[in-house]
């Protein structure tokens, strides 16, 4: 059956530009399939048609004027990720009015002016979708609006500026000055172009703005939070808190206070101890734990900022909308065929843990390697304790990958040894 067209126009070529572009290109029989919508980029606005670019755009497709993108009739709907908060707002508010939902990826501008952006969008039956505009590629907003909806939300704590926690991890790990790290964020894209935003706070003050808007159904004013960035954290602080067993995170707090039902926002360089999970969370990556009086804690962990993480949100965003348009059932389950069976058993690898109870005798342990290494199969370690006391004697052993089915027939004759006394056990050791 052919699949109607979803025309979008989109509006900036920066990195995540690209990226959408890129990948909805690589991802398209997916999309297709799991939307009914052929998803095609219709017209590109871009600023600088003379700037090279890794990926390369059809003439007829650009524009250097946001207007035509507004005033094209095909177009159904807009994703701007041109950034910056006015001449966004005035471009969005138009496609608003001329009824095109909005996909955004613009955290400051739906932290500033959310609340007057939202209103258009109801006025005029239009939708805006902005996955994107908090923490990259981890899809906390749907989860959020959509999976704890039945949830009062009583915190949320995060990671949520990958710029930020890139240079706390590298001063922490490599020893580095701030504006070293600060240098190696930006040479790998994490950080914005200009990164004031990011080391000053304000990107994830942005985003909380929004989480905490979200979870509490009111817009919380920008000007009544409390921001501070990390220009300040210097090495000597790293080393403290090291010693006393912390590490320094941005951390991104909002939490409910019942009682006179006020909502704190603020966002500060704060000592974590080490063994908390938000400990753990290095360089570019963004956690977010929420807490909900139904569900408990959860925990979101992902790349926080990057070309192709977050154009996967703006792509699931993109996505949704075509389905609501379309597909009244939504995404909720759709049948395809594009993949095969799932996978047998025996095909899957990893490595092993095997613990086999040996005779000790000389000899034992060279027969169990000999049908490990007829099956093809690696030792990684072996430990056998000295001090057994009874006859036989617990050999450990950590094997290399393999399928599962060649394991189990390796496991089946080292059973069969006459040196073998009991029923060896197997257990995977999986590197997720
Ligand atoms: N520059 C941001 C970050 C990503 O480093 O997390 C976009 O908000």
């Amino acid at each position: 059956m052919p699949h109607s067209l979803l025309k979008i126009g989109l509006a900036g070529f920066g990195n995540v530009g690209a990226g959408v572009y890129k990948n909805l290109e690589k991802n398209r029989d997916i999309l297709r399939e799991r939307t009914g919508r052929d998803l095609v980029v219709h017209r590109v606005a871009i600023r600088d048609p003379k700037k090279k670019r890794n990926v390369s755009l059809p003439k007829e497709n650009v524009t250097t004027d946001l207007w035509d993108i507004v005033e094209d009739d095909e177009i159904e709907l807009v994703v701007e990720l041109i950034g910056g908060v006015d001449r966004a707002f005035e471009f969005v508010e138009a496609a608003l009015k001329s009824g095109k939902s909005v996909v955004t990826g613009n955290k400051a501008l739906l932290a500033e002016r959310g609340r007057e952006l939202f209103e258009v969008a109801r006025e005029n039956n239009a939708h805006i979708y902005y996955e994107a505009a908090v923490a990259g590629g981890i899809p906390i907003i749907k989860t959020v609006q959509e999976s704890l909806i039945g949830n009062h939300i009583q915190s949320v704590a995060g990671i949520i500026n990958g710029t930020c926690n890139y240079i706390l991890t590298r001063m922490n790990e490599a020893g580095l000055q701030y504006e070293d790290a600060l240098q190696e964020a930006q040479d790998l894209g994490y950080a914005e172009a200009d990164p004031t935003l990011d080391v000053n706070g304000w990107d994830a003050a942005h985003k909380a703005v929004i989480l905490a808007s979200l979870s509490y159904g009111c817009w919380v004013p920008c000007d009544e939070i409390y921001v501070e960035g990390i220009e300040k954290v210097t090495k000597p602080d790293i080393d403290f808190a090291d010693e006393l067993g912390y590490i320094i995170k941005l951390l991104a707090i909002i939490k409910l206070h019942e009682k006179d039902r006020a909502i704190e926002v603020r966002v500060q360089p704060s000592l974590v101890p080490k063994g908390h999970i938000l400990a753990s969370v290095r360089g570019v990556f963004n956690a977010i734990l929420v807490t909900g009086d139904v569900v408990g804690e959860t925990l979101f962990y992902g790349s926080g900022a990057g070309q192709d993480p977050t154009s996967s949100s703006v792509i699931g965003d993109i996505a949704d909308a075509a389905a609501r348009c379309n597909n009244p059932g939504g995404l909720g389950f759709v049948t395809h065929d594009l993949y095969g069976k799932p996978l047998k058993v025996e095909d899957s690898v990893s490595k092993y843990y095997l613990r086999v109870q040996v005779v000790d005798t000389p000899g034992s342990l060279a027969r169990i390697a000999t049908i490990l290494g007829d099956h093809n199969i690696g030792i990684l370690s072996v430990i056998q304790p000295e001090d057994h006391d009874e006859e036989t004697a617990p050999v450990a052993l950590t094997l290399h990958f393999a399928p599962f089915g060649r394991m189990l027939e390796a496991k089946e004759k080292i059973a069969r040894l006459d040196c073998v006394s009991d029923e060896p056990v197997l257990m995977r050791v999986e590197a997720i």
